[in-house]
C-alpha cells in the first residue's frame, strides 16, 4: 500500500519535469526555473538542438565524413538508403555524398544479393541430393553425356542388363533437374515396395493429418505429383499381385496425366507384357521414349 502511494507521487512529480531529446538532461518545465526549455524542440540548449538534428556520418560508399542535417534530409536535399519519419531511423541508415557515390553502393549491394541467392541455391541443391540420391551415385556421373544433354519432352523407359550403367545415368539426370531448381522425387522401385508393404502391414498414423498411412496414400502422392518422378529399377523385386497393382496405378495415372516420370528396368517392353501385365508395357510404350543401354557389366569391369 506504501509502496503504491509512493510510485504515484514520484509519477506526479516526474510529469513536472521534461526530458532534454538530445542529453535526456531533467529539466523543469517553466521558464527561468532550471534549463529554459523551448517547447518548440524539446531541447534543452541551442547545442543540443545542433547535436540532435546534425550528426557526423560517412558516405556509406566512399568513406568521406559528412556533417548530415537531418532536416534537409527530409526536404530531398540529401541522398540516404531509405526516408523514414523517425529520426531514430534516419540514423541508422546509409547516407551518401552524392547519387554517383549512391548509385555505386546499389549496384554493389544487389551484386551481393546475387551472390547470396546463388549460395542459398548452392545449399538448396546440395541438401536435395544428398536427401534423394543414393550415396553411391551422389559423385559419380555418367559418361553419357550425349544423350544425357539431350531435351526430353516425353518420359523415359530405360532399359538393358545390370551393370550397364542405367543407375548412374538416371542419377545424373536428376542431379542435372536439382542443379536446375527442377523439383523431382526419386525412388529406388524395390525400395519403394518395402515402404509400401511396411504401411500395409504397420497401420501408422500421419503426423499431420491424424489419418491413416495406407499404401494407397503413399502410391497415391506419387502417382499424383506434379515432380519428376525418377523409379529406378521396376521389376527387380517378386512380383506379386499388390507389386502389380501398385506399378499399374502409378503408370497408369501417370501416363493419363501426361506427367513425366523416367523409368529404369532390367526387363524389356516384351518382358514386362509377358512376365508382369500387359497395360503395364502398353503405357509404359505409349508414354516413354525407349532407350536401351547394352554392353557388359561395368560393376565387374577391370
Ligand atoms: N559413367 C560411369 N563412370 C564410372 N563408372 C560407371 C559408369 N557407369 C557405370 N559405372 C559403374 O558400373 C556400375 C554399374 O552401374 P549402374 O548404373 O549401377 O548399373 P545398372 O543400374 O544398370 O545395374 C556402377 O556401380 C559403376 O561402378
Ligand atoms: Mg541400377
Ligand atoms: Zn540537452
Ligand atoms: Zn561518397
Amino acid at each position: 500500500m506504501n509502496k503504491e502511494r509512493e510510485n504515484s507521487s514520484s509519477i506526479a512529480l516526474a510529469k513536472k519535469y521534461k526530458k532534454c531529446r538530445e542529453c535526456e538532461k531533467e529539466s523543469k518545465e517553466e521558464q527561468g526555473k532550471g534549463f529554459a526549455i523551448e517547447d518548440r524542440f524539446d531541447m534543452c540548449s541551442p547545442e543540443c538542438e545542433r547535436k540532435f538534428y546534425i550528426k557526423d556520418k560517412e558516405c556509406g560508399e566512399c568513406k568521406k565524413l559528412l556533417q548530415i542535417d537531418i532536416r534537409e534530409l527530409q526536404s530531398g536535399k540529401l541522398e540516404c538508403s531509405s526516408i523514414s519519419d523517425s529520426y531514430k531511423s534516419h540514423w541508422n541508415s546509409t547516407f551518401f555524398c552524392n547519387e554517383i557515390c549512391k548509385n555505386i553502393f546499389v549496384k554493389k549491394e544487389s551484386i551481393k544479393e546475387d551472390e547470396e541467392y546463388q549460395i542459398r541455391k548452392k545449399e538448396r541443391v546440395h541438401g536435395r541430393i544428398r536427401d534423394l540420391i543414393p550415396q553411391k551415385y551422389k559423385t559419380l556421373e555418367t559418361d553419357k553425356t550425349k544423350i544425357l544433354n539431350e531435351n526430353y519432352d516425353k518420359s523415359l523407359f530405360i532399359w538393358g542388363g545390370v551393370g550397364s550403367g542405367k543407375t548412374v545415368f538416371v542419377t545424373s539426370m536428376a542431379k542435372k533437374y536439382i542443379r536446375d531448381d527442377v523439383n523431382i522425387l526419386w525412388y529406388s522401385f524395390p525400395a519403394l515396395i518395402m515402404k509400401l508393404q511396411k504401411a500395409f502391414n504397420s497401420g501408422e498414423t500421419d503426423f499431420n493429418t491424424g489419418k491413416k498411412i495406407t499404401p494407397y496414400g503413399i502410391a497415391e502422392k506419387i502417382a499424383l505429383s506434379e515432380k519428376i518422378l525418377f523409379l529406378d529399377d521396376l521389376g527387380a523385386e517378386k512380383i506379386t499381385e499388390f507389386v502389380k497393382q501398385i506399378m499399374y496405378y502409378i503408370i497408369n495415372e501417370r501416363e493419363q496425366r501426361e506427367l513425366k516420370t523416367i523409368i529404369t528396368s532390367n526387363f524389356s517392353l516384351a518382358d514386362i507384357d509377358r512376365q508382369i501385365d500387359p497395360r503395364i508395357s502398353s503405357r509404359i510404350g505409349g508414354m516413354c521414349k525407349v532407350l536401351k543401354f547394352s554392353g557388359k557389366d561395368r560393376r565387374i569391369e577391370g
